[in-house]
């Protein structure tokens, strides 16, 4: 083993966090490079625990990005709203983004704002890898929920009868409200609107989970308006039961990895709230497309698939 490598394979720890979903790892350094048998251990875990947590990771976006490297290819930070500039691969999750920011009141409901990251692109990413840079000393924590689980803990027939469908993802502002010019004009450069199943077999584990990311998906295909509508706000009630989600607090030097084809999460809100600032970095790893239980597989309305960041040329 070269000397650059983390030293010891033995020492990692994977404490879970809740009874379906999140672990914590320690006993490895992210900042240099990872020994093939820590990958297998990292990867492992984050297939069980769906989002994994490392803590005091003080990472440059450098090693974020080679970190990230290690376990997929990396996209452009967002195919819609950009990357840090001289970075391409990082997103900058900042408190006021871009993505964040809406006119008017929207329509809240238990289920508002949880989503899986870029399920708009035929292609969403595999992955996302979160570090925490700027943290308030209170607020501001992220949660996640397995959709293998909620998928598990419908009844028989309602998970019979969604097998077959599909829906509509696309980026628009919540319910009620207006994206500001800024988020309307990047949403309409890059258009991106894609129709998944309603349940995902995961392509690792052959796992079924409910795929029914709340901010993108829009409509279920061939059902009347009304119920689409009751449909997907009873699967939406479904997968945010706490019972099946996780609630991590950050500190400067946290990071957390999600597996996007099982998971969906909530960026909090309270932030708002609260005068501190907030700021966070995400890589993203490039994704296959979904395929529900009958084998059928997404198809892209608008926009291209989310490439590997190498492989675009920026301008
Ligand atoms: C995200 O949606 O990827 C960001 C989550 C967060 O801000 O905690």
């Amino acid at each position: 083993m070269s000397a650059a490598l983390n030293p010891r394979t033995d020492e990692i720890a994977v404490t879970p966090l809740s009874a379906h979903i999140g672990a914590e790892i320690h006993g490895v350094d992210l900042a240099k490079p990872l020994a093939a048998e820590q990958v297998a251990a990292i990867r492992a875990a984050l297939l069980k625990w769906r989002v994994v947590f490392f803590r005091e990771q003080f990472l440059t976006h450098e090693q974020h990005v080679a970190f990230s490297s290690q376990f997929g290819e990396l996209t452009l930070g967002h195919p819609v709203f950009g990357h840090v500039d001289g970075h391409p691969e990082i997103y900058s999750i900042s408190k006021f983004r871009k993505a964040t920011r809406f006119e008017g009141q929207s329509l809240l409901r238990p289920w508002t704002g949880w989503h899986t990251d870029v399920t708009a692109a035929v292609n969403p990413p595999f992955a996302s890898i979160l570090r925490g840079v700027t943290i308030p000393p209170y607020g501001g924590d992220t949660q996640w929920t397995n959709l293998v689980v909620a998928y598990g803990k419908l009844s028989a027939p309602l998970r019979g009868f969604i097998d077959g469908l599909r829906g509509i993802h696309k980026f628009t502002a919540p319910s009620g409200a207006s994206g500001t010019s800024e988020f309307e004009q990047a949403v309409k450069e890059r258009s991106l609107v894609s129709e998944h199943p309603l349940v995902r077999v995961h392509p690792e584990t052959g796992e079924r989970a409910l795929y029914v990311s709340p901010s993108f998906l829009k409509s279920i295909v061939g059902v009347t308006p009304r119920e689409s509508q009751a449909l997907l706000e009873l699967l939406w009630e479904h997968v945010t039961r706490p019972e099946f989600t996780v609630r991590f607090k950050w500190q400067k030097g946290s990071v957390a990895f999600w597996d996007n084809r099982s998971t969906a999460h909530l960026a909090p809100s309270d932030i708002f709230d609260l005068d501190f600032d907030r700021q966070l970095y995400r890589t993203t790893l490039v994704g296959d497309i979904p395929v529900g239980p009958d084998g059928g597989a997404s198809i892209a309305i608008e926009g291209s698939p989310v490439a590997a960041a190498a492989a675009v040329e920026l301008n």
